[in-house]
């Protein structure tokens, strides 16, 4: 955790201030969302995430032939976020699941009004991949979550889990078999009204559910107790293929509506696309670094030769000790509403079963 923070507060330097808000846009006036406003591709056999484009928390990551997300203990819950958004688009993930009852992995799109697309993958269920959406955090019905047979084990080599959204409809593919497909005017999203329609950033992330220390409902649902014996637990993300259908740098919420017809788009180049279409410059040189050196550099840093390792690889690094608490003190805001999150799951499940009699 320090590691990281020293880590990314390395690079914080070159960010942008940017203060961490969280803010529901149906109840108040909330910051635009930055725009992803194109495609990208984010390739992780040869790159490790960009933290001014990706925000990681609450565990370590590791890069060598992809993305692992591993809990090397109890309380670990590896999950990078977006600081994009798409406005309808596309996400393409190639993803191993995690073995190992009771742990979750899971691909999330959601937006500042709580509308949601998710993958959840069971560690212990090798059988089936579980599809749900929700809109505008409306979470008194639990109907949406569908679990679809599928041929081969998620926890078995990489799959792609794809979902193609736009105004009209939102498609669900695993391996390019299209599962579901959720219409706008659908009854289970209320013919519009909790069809997922605002701008969404993407976040992906494993985490137990089986812990002992959540209700009976989500240990269920989550196929039983972890089994901490079994440690480590890993998912494996290969790649990463983002289209924003909208193009833009911003957009904003421009009534408390929800609705997608509310969405202001504000023109221009994103930072985002920006920052990925960059000459490998001094970002890109960092995660150019194998994950070796780069930890050589971090332990380098702590052990304070920040200076000379900063002159050596041309890095410009001026980061005071307040810029540094300031980052920890948005880190530690991210990780509050991941526990929410979990949270959030956590109430689903526990309404899942008072509404459905033992649904999952
Ligand atoms: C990601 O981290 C940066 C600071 O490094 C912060 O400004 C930004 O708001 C964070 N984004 C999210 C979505 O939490
Ligand atoms: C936002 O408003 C809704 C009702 O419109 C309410 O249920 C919800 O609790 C409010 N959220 C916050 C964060 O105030
Ligand atoms: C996997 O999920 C399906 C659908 O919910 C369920 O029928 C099956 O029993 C589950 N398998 C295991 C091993 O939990
Ligand atoms: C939430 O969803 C339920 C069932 O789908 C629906 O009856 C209710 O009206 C919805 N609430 C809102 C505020 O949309
Ligand atoms: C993943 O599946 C989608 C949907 O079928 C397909 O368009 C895409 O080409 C696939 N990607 C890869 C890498 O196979
Ligand atoms: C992303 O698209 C490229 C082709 O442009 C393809 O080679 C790659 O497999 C895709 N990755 C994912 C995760 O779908
Ligand atoms: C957007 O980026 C392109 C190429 O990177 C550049 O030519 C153009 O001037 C930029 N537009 C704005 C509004 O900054």
């Amino acid at each position: 955790m320090a590691r990281r923070i020293l880590l990314t507060a390395l690079c914080s330097a070159l960010a942008a201030a940017q203060t961490w808000t969280y803010c529901n846009p149906l109840n108040t006036t909330c910051p635009a969302n930055p725009a992803l406003g194109g495609h990208a591709e984010f390739d992780f056999t040869k790159e490790s995430a960009n933290p001014k484009i990706w925000n990681m928390t609450a565990g370590p990551m590791k890069y060598g032939s992809s993305a692992e997300f591993t809990i090397h203990e109890r309380g670990q819950s590896p999950t990078i976020q977006s600081n994009f958004f798409i406005f309808f688009g596309r996400l393409e993930v190639m993803m191993q699941a995690a073995a190992g009852t009771g742990i979750i992995s899971t691909i999330v799109l959601q937006s500042d009004d709580l509308d949601e697309v998710d993958w959840e993958i069971i560690g212990g269920n090798r059988t089936h991949v579980e599809s749900n959406f929700f809109g505008k955090g409306n979470t008194t019905s639990y109907d949406r979550a569908i679990y679809h047979p599928v041929d081969v084990a998620p926890q078995d080599g990489y799959h792609n889990y794809t979902v193609d959204w736009t105004k009209e409809k939102m498609e669900w593919y695993y391996d390019g078999h299209l599962l579901r497909t959720l219409r706008y005017d659908d009854p289970l999203a209320l013919w519009g009204k909790t069809y997922p329609q605002t701008p969404m950033n993407v976040r992906l992330g494993i985490w137990s559910a089986g812990d002992e220390s959540l209700n009976k409902y989500t240990i269920e649902w989550a196929g039983g107790l972890t089994d901490w014996s079994k440690l480590p637990f890993t998912m494996l993300i290969k790649g990463i293929n983002v289209t924003d259908y909208s193009t833009g740098s911003e957009y904003t919420y421009g009534d408390h509506s929800g609705s997608w017809q509310s969405i202001k788009i504000k023109g221009g180049n994103s930072t985002a696309m920006t920052e990925i279409n960059k000459p490998v410059g001094v970002s890109g040189r960092w995660n150019a670094l194998s994950s070796g050196t780069r930890a050589g550099i971090v332990i380098g840093a702590a052990a304070g030769f920040v200076v000379l390792i900063a002159a050596l690889l041309g890095f410009c690094i001026v980061q005071g000790r307040a810029g540094r608490k300031e980052k920890a003190a948005a880190d530690a805001k991210w990780e509050e509403e991941q526990k929410d999150l979990n949270e959030y799951r956590l109430k689903m499940m526990k309404g899942g079963f008072s509404a459905e009699g033992g649904k999952y």
